[in-house]
Order: C-alpha cells, then sequence, then structure tokens
C-alpha cells in the first residue's frame, strides 16, 4: 500500500518516555542507552523485558580496543579459544552486526565491520557472514561509507574459502560446494562429528558440507556483489552475483533430502563409520539457515522442511527449538565436561545461536514466502510463539531466576546446561534484531522504499509501539493497537520523522516512499588512551596502592569493557579495600608523556555485597614530578555515580603518569570497573 497524505491520517500518538524507560531499564547507566536505543513496548511484558536486557547484553559486550576501536566479543571475560589481545570470536558476528545495526550510535557496527575485514581480523576462526553482516547495516543506516571500503578484503576473505589448507573448511571443487568441520562451523557435537566417531565422541571431525557454510557463503557473495554495484563496479558485482546463483543451485540440488524434507548434510570425512557424499542420519535445525538468507525457492519441493520445526516429536521441544530430534540415537548425549559440568554440545540442546536463525527464516517465510506459508499453514501466531518462547528462556531458573542469558539449554525444562561461571549474558545470538525486523517488521532495503510487515500475532499481542528506530537517516515509528484502547487510535501506524504516513486497521504489510538522506555527519570516535589490550600487555598499565594487588583485576579496571552485571555473576575491575577514611589510588603509566582532559569512569555498587561509590575522589598527574590535583574544568568533580559512568574534566596535562585517588565509604569497598581517559 502506498502512502496517503499525512494530514489525512489520524494525529500522532502518544510518544514513549525515553527517560522513564531507560531509568526503569538501566538505572543509572540511562545516560549511554537514552539516545542509543529504539524505545520499544509491547503487551507481552517479557518480550518487552528482554528487549531491553538484549541491549545490555550489547552494552557489555562493545570492548573498546582504544585506537583500535570497538568490536563485540562473545563471552564476558577471556576464554583460552579467543584470538588474543582482543578477544575476538568471530562465529556469532553475524548476530553482533545485526544487532549493531539498530544502535543510533554507528561507531559500533562502523568500527567492528573495519576491524573483521582489516589486519587483525581471523576470518577462517570459525564459519561466518561477516559480508553479510556489514551488507545488512547498510539497509538499516544507508552508509556506504562503512561497508565499500572492506570491499577488497571481503574478497579476499570470500577467495580464501577456497583453500583446504586450514584443514577445517573449505571448497569442493567435484562438488561445487563448501563444507566444514562441525566444531569450526561453531556447532561441536552435530550428527555428522558424532556418527563419525562410530558415536565415541564428536567435539571434532565429522567434516561435511552443511546447509549452514554453503549459506553463510551464498548470503556472503551477495553482500560482496550489492556493495560492489554501490560502488559502480559491475564486474566485481556480476561475478559475485553468479558465485551465489551458483552456489544456491548447488546447495538446493544436493543438500535436500526429500525422504527427511530438509536440508541436511553431507559428508565430507570418508571413515570406517561414514562414507564421503552421503547424507546424515536425521534433521537438524540448521536446516532452516537457508532461509535465514532466504536462499531457498518458494516452491513445494522445499516448503515441507518447516513442518517439523513445529512438530513436537521432531524440532519443537516444550521450552525451546532443539537443535536435533529425538529420534537420533545420540540425542542428548552429554559427551564432554569441564570438570563435572556438561560442556557445549548440538545434539538436540536449544542454542539461542540457532533460534535465532530459526526465526531470521520464519520471519523471511512469513513475509515472502506465500507458497511454503500457505503449504504449511504456518502463521504469525506460530512466530509469535516461538518468539515468546524464545524471550522466556532469557529467564534463568538456576540462578533465580533473573534475566540471563546462557549458552545452551534443555528444550524440555528451559534450563541452561553449561553454567560455568563463563556463562553469564552470552553473546552468541540475536533479539533486538527478531524484535525491530520482525515482531514490528521493519524490513529493511538498499532502495527507498520503507516497508514494514509485522510478524506479531493481532491474536496474541494487544499492542506495541517501536520508536526512534534509525532507519536511511530518519527516525520511524511503528504502532499497533488492536482496539484502541491503548493508544487512542485502532490498528496500525507507520510513522516517519514524526508524521503518521501510513496506516492500517490490521496487522499488514505497508510501504511507503522515504526520501534518502545525505550521509550523517562522521561517527564520533573519542580514544580511550588507558585501554590495555591484554594482562600482560607493556602499556598503559595500571597499579595500586595496596600490597596483594591481583594483576587481572587491574587489568580489568582497563581492560575497555563496562557492565554493572551483579558480582555473583562476573565480576569486573579492581576492588578496593572497605573504606577506614583513608584514601587509596589506581595509577596508569602511560608508557609516554601523552596529553590528557577528560576520564570516564565507571564504579559498580550492590550495598547488599559491601560495595558503595567512594565518598571522595581526584584525579591526578605527575606532569611535575610529584602527584598533584589536575585541574578541574566545569563545576569542579561530579558526584561519584554507582553502575553508571562518572564524568570529570580538567585543564589538559601532558604527563606519563595518572591516577585515581579516592577515599572508600565507610566499611565499603569499591570496585573501579573501567577508568577511560582522553584527549579531549
Ligand atoms: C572457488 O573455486 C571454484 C572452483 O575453482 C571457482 O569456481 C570459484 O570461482 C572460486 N571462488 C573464488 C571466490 O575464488
Ligand atoms: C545495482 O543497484 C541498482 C540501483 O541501486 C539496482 O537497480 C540494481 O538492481 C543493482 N544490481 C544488482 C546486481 O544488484
Ligand atoms: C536421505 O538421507 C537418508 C539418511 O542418510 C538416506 O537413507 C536417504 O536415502 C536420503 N534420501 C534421499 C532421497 O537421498
Ligand atoms: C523447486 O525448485 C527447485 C530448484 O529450482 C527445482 O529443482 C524443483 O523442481 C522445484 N520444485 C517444484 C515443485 O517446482
Ligand atoms: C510428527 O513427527 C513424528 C515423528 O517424526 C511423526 O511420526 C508424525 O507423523 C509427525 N506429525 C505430524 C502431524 O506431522
Ligand atoms: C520528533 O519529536 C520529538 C519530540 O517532540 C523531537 O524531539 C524530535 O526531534 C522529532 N524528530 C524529528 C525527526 O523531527
Ligand atoms: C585503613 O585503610 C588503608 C587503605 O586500605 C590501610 O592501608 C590501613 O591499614 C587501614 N587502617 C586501619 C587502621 O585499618
Ligand atoms: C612512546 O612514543 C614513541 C615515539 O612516538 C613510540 O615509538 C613508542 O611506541 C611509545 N611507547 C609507548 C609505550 O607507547
Ligand atoms: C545485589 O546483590 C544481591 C546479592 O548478590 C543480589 O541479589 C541483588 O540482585 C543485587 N542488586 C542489584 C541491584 O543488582
Ligand atoms: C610519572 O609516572 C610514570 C609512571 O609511573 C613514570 O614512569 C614517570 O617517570 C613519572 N614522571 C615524572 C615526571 O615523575
Amino acid at each position: 500500500m502506498w502512502s496517503l497524505a499525512p494530514l489525512l491520517l489520524a494525529s500522532l500518538a502518544a510518544a514513549l518516555d525515553a527517560d522513564s524507560l531507560t531509568t526503569q531499564y538501566f538505572g543509572n547507566d540511562a545516560p549511554w542507552y537514552r539516545d542509543r536505543i529504539p524505545l520499544f513496548e509491547t503487551s507481552l511484558s517479557d518480550i518487552q523485558d528482554v528487549y531491553y536486557y538484549r541491549w545490555s547484553v550489547f552494552r557489555a559486550h562493545q570492548r573498546d580496543l582504544g585506537s583500535n576501536g570497538y568490536i563485540s566479543t562473545e563471552f564476558l571475560n577471556d576464554v583460552s579459544w579467543q584470538e588474543q589481545p582482543w578477544a575476538l570470536l568471530i562465529d556469532a558476528s553475524n548476530f553482533h552486526l545485526r544487532e549493531g545495526r539498530w544502535c543510533r550510535d554507528r561507531r559500533y557496527t562502523s568500527d567492528y565491520g573495519a576491524f573483521l575485514f582489516g589486519p587483525n581480523g581471523d576470518p577462517y576462526q570459525f564459519s561466518e557472514a561477516m559480508a553479510d553482516g556489514v551488507w545488512q547495516a547498510y539497509l538499516v543506516n544507508g552508509v556506504a561509507d562503512d561497508a565499500t571500503p572492506l570491499l577488497s578484503s571481503m574478497q579476499t576473505v570470500y577467495a580464501g574459502w577456497n583453500s583446504t589448507t586450514r584443514g577445517v573448511g573449505g571448497y569442493d571443487v567435484s562438488k561445487g560446494l563448501y563444507w566444514i568441520q562441525p566444531l569450526t562451523d561453531a556447532t561441536e557435537y552435530t550428527i555428522a562429528s558424532i556418527d563419525a566417531s562410530g558415536g565415541e565422541d564428536g567435539f571434532t571431525g565429522g567434516y561435511a558440507f552443511r546447509p549452514s557454510i554453503n549459506s553463510y557463503q551464498y548470503a556472503n557473495a551477495l553482500a560482496i556483489a550489492n556493495i560492489a554495484n554501490l560502488t559502480g563496479d559491475t564486474a566485481v558485482a556480476t561475478e559475485y552475483a553468479g558465485l551465489a546463483q551458483a552456489l544456491k543451485t548447488r546447495l538446493q540440488d544436493a543438500l535436500w533430502n526429500s525422504t527427511f524434507q530438509h536440508f541436511i548434510d553431507r559428508y565430507k570425512e570418508d571413515n570406517s563409520y561414514v562414507t564421503y557424499w552421503d547424507f546424515i542420519r536425521g534433521r537438524e535445525l540448521v536446516g532452516y539457515v537457508p532461509w535465514t538468507h532466504d536462499l531457498p525457492d518458494d516452491n513445494t519441493t522445499y516448503a515441507p522442511a518447516w513442518q517439523h520445526l513445529l512438530n513436537t516429536s521432531e524440532l519443537a521441544g516444550a521450552h525451546g527449538l532443539r537443535t536435533n530430534e529425538p529420534s537420533y540415537q545420540y540425542y542428548m548425549v552429554q559427551y564432554r565436561y569441564d570438570g563435572t559440568h556438561p560442556e557445549c554440545q548440538w545434539n538436540g540442546p536449544a542454542w539461542p545461536y540457532q533460534t535465532t536463525q530459526a526465526l531470521t527464516g520464519l520471519a523471511n517465510l512469513l513475509d515472502h514466502y506465500p507458497l511454503s506459508a500457505a503449504t504449511n499453514t504456518i502463521t504469525t501466531t506460530d512466530y509469535t510463539n516461538i518468539l515468546l518462547q524464545y524471550a522466556q528462556l532469557h529467564y534463568n531458573p538456576s540462578r533465580g531466576g533473573i534475566l540471563d542469558i546462557e549458552e545452551d539449554y534443555n528444550a524440555a525444562t528451559g534450563a541452561p546446561i553449561v553454567g560455568l561461571p563463563r556463562s553469564p549474558h552470552y553473546f552468541h545470538s540475536g533479539f533486538i534484531d527478531l524484535i525491530l525486523s520482525g515482531y514490528v517488521g521493519l524490513r529493511p532495503r538498499a532502495d527507498d522504499i520503507l516497508e514494514i510487515n509485522p510478524q506479531a500475532s493481532a491474536s496474541a499481542v494487544s499492542y506495541f509501539r517501536a520508536e526512534r528506530i534509525p532507519y536511511h537517516g530518519h527516525d520511524i515509528a511503528i504502532q499497533w493497537d488492536a482496539t484502541g484502547s491503548y493508544y487512542g487510535t485502532q490498528g496500525l501506524l507507520l510513522q516517519v520523522d514524526n508524521s503518521t504516513v501510513a496506516s492500517s486497521p490490521t496487522l499488514t504489510r505497508l510501504t511507503t516512499k522515504i526520501t534518502r538522506l545525505p550521509p550523517p555527519p562522521a561517527v564520533s570516535r573519542p580514544i580511550d588512551l588507558a585501554v590495555q589490550l591484554a594482562a600482560d600487555s607493556a602499556y598503559p598499565v595500571g597499579s595500586v596502592s595496596t600490597a596483594d594487588a591481583d594483576t587481572d583485576a587491574i587489568h580489568g579496571a582497563i581492560d575497555g569493557r563496562v557492565w554493572f552485571f551483579p558480582q555473583t555473576e562476573v565480576a569486573n575491575g579492581w576492588d578496593s579495600p572497605a573504606g577506614n577514611g583513608s584514601e587509596v589510588w589506581f595509577a596508569l603509566d602511560l608508557g609516554n608523556v601523552t596529553r590528557t582532559a577528560r576520564s570516564e569512569i565507571a564504579f559498580f555498587v550492590n550495598a547488599t555485597q559491601g560495595y558503595a561509590v567512594p565518598q571522595a575522589y581526584r584525579v591526578q598527574s605527575n606532569a611535575t614530578g610529584g602527584w598533584e590535583d589536575v585541574a578541574v574544568t566545569g563545576g569542579g568533580y561530579s558526584a561519584p555515580v554507582g553502575n553508571g559512568i562518572t564524568e570529570v574534566e580538567w585543564a589538559g596535562v601532558d604527563a606519563r603518569g595518572l591516577r585515581l585517588v579516592f577515599t572508600p565509604s565507610s566499611g565499603k569497598m569499591a570496585r573501579l570497573v573501567e577508568w577511560k581517559v582522553f584527549a579531549e
């Protein structure tokens, strides 16, 4: 439907209260979110609460690497298999970029894309859809300058997947398909890897032609073609569009198993248990990944795959989507432990990672696969139910029902399986993108049409409103009120820059022309001069006034990570001794004389755990040889903020040493979560 003239339509609906919502969900850290996130509310309160929780997960995983910019991390703390000193893991990077594309501050996707395709990236660490993630961000923000400089590197990375020398993944010329080890596909213990071990293990091995890596490479090839098209490079655009088409044909022809009515793996591995090119012997949730990336044709051959998503004997668990089916011989057999804790496996548990892919695929199906959706009588009610089930997985019964997303779940109970100290607030999946592109239904496009098609079900959802959604330089709001009793206007409204441009009495597709604005101002990139990349990096380096100093905790206070989740989950930063009226300090050696003029200080508080903000603090430099207070500008030192950012500005000083000197409150510790220092 094309837009009607704005004045003919209902007047503006009530706008959401940004101060009140961000304070309600983020407390003293609200200023970080206030102008960065789209606001959202809905009648399904779990979906609303998890939406804001997922922004806190996003914020917690934005690691500031100083002059190397921001990247998204996967675990809050360091794990042994990450790429150091960055803490880089690329397997979830497509989710990170699809979540981040809705952040009104483009810095996070812009920096991350540049990092992933820059000299410090690690593009073959896992299978990846990084180029697609960059393109998906472009579809929302419309800023070509974030994507086009990466084009050459994207082609190099794409071509590199052709090499089999890494031994964990590559391209089989005779089959025209990519293959990978399930572990390197970020999914250890699949049917392929377990069966290739004769049922004995499955952590490694099980090389297979999988629906995942071939769909990722399809999406990457299309992204490269589209980005080349933005630059006018028709030769590259044509070449990569051709590679995508060829891969699509091969995946559809070779990985579709008509007996199972599903896209499943074929073995690359050939050993005494499994035979090259044979199909695996069961359905897996990974079979929907082709739809995540809009690969399959909408026809009756492939449509039946979706019957298996809703069948409770197959992929539909009571509390989550299973990664493979109960009929598989080694379904839910636990092979791997860390001590007594079960470790990650993909032989049945519900994984937020693949739930996100399946829901993205389902939104695509409902949006633009009419024949497949009709064949399956699969509807927005199914989408809403699975999304709600996924939202409810975020409430962790093992940690008192708090919001805490972890690795994998028992689909029968909804309890997390791993539950290690590293597990809380795991950023290995998406949710914000499911809300904004699915439930609320803004369908990002490269052209100058704004299109919405909400997948929230009219029977289950009485109202929702999302606003301040950034799109091609505009602010979009989308509102639904089933009866008109909530917002005063019945139906679906689409608003651009505060004007209603289209509406409908029902939840349906709406489109309108949207003028492409000139590119927005350049992203602001203040550089944190205090970041120490790893605890053993030379400079900057921290030291403290107490004798029994914990190097990791000191590093934590300058590692570029900021979060305020309670201590009982994952601690972050240096704890002072409990206050007795004396001062303590945290000192920085910047390695060279450096100009500084501003700080952002993050203090954690939780009274029941014995933490309070310090009763007083000041900043000193050793510009003159001895330690002297900096000359604070403005109104002096601002009152210290707990679980938020305390800002201080001073007349610029050139010094190699800086200290944060503070007096912990009486009987309470102060935790310095992060100390950031800037030149201006
Ligand atoms: C990968 O190898 C195949 C087979 O040689 C070739 O057709 C394809 O063009 C190659 N792709 C790239 C990106 O080099
Ligand atoms: C390239 O972009 C133009 C204009 O945006 C579009 O019409 C065309 O379909 C695109 N071509 C490809 C191959 O995507
Ligand atoms: C589907 O896979 C199963 C299990 O490997 C196999 O027995 C069957 O023959 C396959 N179906 C087709 C049509 O190839
Ligand atoms: C579905 O599409 C595939 C690939 O184009 C084709 O091989 C198959 O015959 C189609 N099925 C039907 C029922 O048209
Ligand atoms: C559900 O799955 C089971 C196990 O595969 C199958 O026997 C049953 O027919 C399926 N039910 C429907 C309605 O398709
Ligand atoms: C929309 O209205 C709000 C509240 O009045 C205002 O702050 C904002 O600047 C307006 N946005 C645009 C794009 O006009
Ligand atoms: C008071 O606290 C300081 C700093 O933690 C410590 O060095 C000192 O020993 C404490 N004094 C007493 C009397 O406990
Ligand atoms: C100090 O500055 C010099 C000259 O710019 C540079 O080469 C050196 O790497 C810097 N040292 C540190 C520790 O940053
Ligand atoms: C403070 O800590 C207690 C005990 O660990 C915890 O139950 C509570 O949720 C925390 N409070 C806040 C606001 O995080
Ligand atoms: C300032 O402190 C740094 C770090 O401790 C030290 O290396 C440097 O020599 C000091 N500079 C002066 C002028 O005292």
